[in-house]
């Protein structure tokens, strides 16, 4: 059994770290300081509530639970924000991140997996799906910022630290029932839990609450692709944290510091996300409204992961089907709903 240290731990993608590593026998240890995580989603681990970039409580939680490695995924992830806000996230993915990574190497805590993201590619067409090669050149504060988080975590490798970098598009879905665990993100920005919501009777509330009031919307139906619609990569969460958790026995093996992707490999168009969703939540009826394009969205982006199965061994299991009907058995949950009702009203509160 492995003790690892989880920042990031009450957020979505954590949180099933949390849980997948717990049933692995590991001990997990999570840190975060709730800015929009739930302290319901640390039900796996040790939770200790503070923040990444406060030296002196990371170094109080190492010396407490001596972790053998840590999995970083405490961030903000709203593109929108970050380029309305870059401080906010050059604070918060950048400096903090570097703050902490100097933090664990000074307690001895040399081995780190970084949950980054394929935004660090940008914007790349004709080069599909894209490599670990593919030059990074991110459009907006949130990749740049991650971006350069990856890249201070890789100049510590000459004193020891040895890390993974993972990079990844589209995390959806959530662990099995018993678990409680999904994403509860206010506002919520990813495709498939915007969609999903729409398909499955959501109290107007509860759409208004997350930002889904206006409907689900196609952003663009000319793209040079088979139907015109964008093409993207979609990966279960557990598929995603069974990479996780392949990355951090890697390390513990002495594997050298290195940088996967991990995505499907298969994209799929918006259109034949909202097909999919149609037949998984029996709603043939649903229509979405069709809108221009948005700048910044490139007409492919799938990410090739040959580089993770063959030196990780991973290999994701999970369908789309079963990405939509994870993901609307979550949604449609008295904790889900509950959650957003109050980080809403908290908000509501914390502007009077
Ligand atoms: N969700 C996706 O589809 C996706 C895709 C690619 C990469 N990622 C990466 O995965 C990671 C997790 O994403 P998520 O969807 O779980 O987000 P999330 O918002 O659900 O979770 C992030 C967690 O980090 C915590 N946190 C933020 N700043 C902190 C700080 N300074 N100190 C302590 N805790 C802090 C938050 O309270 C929250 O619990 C991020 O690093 C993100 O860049 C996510």
């Amino acid at each position: 059994m492995s003790t690892v240290l989880i920042s990031g731990g009450a957020g979505y993608i954590g949180s099933h770290a949390a849980y997948v590593l717990k049933l692995a026998g590991h001990e997990p240890v999570i840190i975060d300081n709730l800015a929009t995580g739930n302290a319901w989603a640390t039900a796996f681990g040790l939770f200790e509530q503070g923040d990444i970039g406060d030296s002196d409580f990371v170094r109080g939680v190492c010396e407490k639970y001596r972790p053998v490695a840590a999995m970083h995924f405490a961030a903000f992830i709203e593109v929108g924000e970050s380029v309305n806000n870059p401080a906010k996230y050059f604070e918060n993915n950048r400096d903090k991140a570097v703050r902490f990574f100097q933090t664990l190497h000074r307690c001895g805590v040399n081995k780190t997996v970084f949950s980054s993201t394929a935004a660090v590619y940008g914007e790349v067409g004709g080069e599909e799906p894209i490599a670990e090669t593919t030059p990074t050149k991110p459009i907006n504060p949130y990749g740049q910022s991650k971006l350069d988080a990856e890249q201070a975590l890789r100049t510590l490798d000459p004193d020891g630290m040895r890390s993974v970098t993972l990079r990844y598009f589209n995390v959806a879905g959530a662990a099995p029932v018993r678990a409680k665990l999904g994403e509860a993100h206010v506002p919520e920005s990813h495709l498939i839990p915007r969609l999903v919501m729409q398909l499955i009777d959501t109290p107007p509330s509860l759409l208004v609450a997350v930002g889904l009031q206006g409907g689900f919307t196609v952003y663009g139906d000319d793209y040079p692709t088979p139907d015109g619609t964008a093409i993207r990569d979609y990966v279960h969460i557990i598929d995603l944290i069974d990479g996780h958790v392949r990355a951090l026995e890697y390390l513990l093996s002495d594997g050298e510091t290195n940088i996967f992707n991990l995505g499907s490999g298969t994209g799929y168009s918006v259109n034949e996300i909202v097909e999919a969703a149609r037949k998984a939540l029996d709603r043939p009826d649903f229509l979405p409204d069709i809108a221009p394009r948005r700048g910044g969205d490139p007409a492919v982006l799938v990410a090739g992961s040959q580089k993770a199965r063959d030196v990780l061994g991973w290999s994701p299991s999970h369908s789309l089907a079963d990405i939509l009907g994870d993901a609307a058995t979550w949604h449609r949950s008295a904790l889900y709903q509950a959650t957003v009702l109050a980080k809403v009203r908290s908000k509501e509160t914390a502007v009077k």
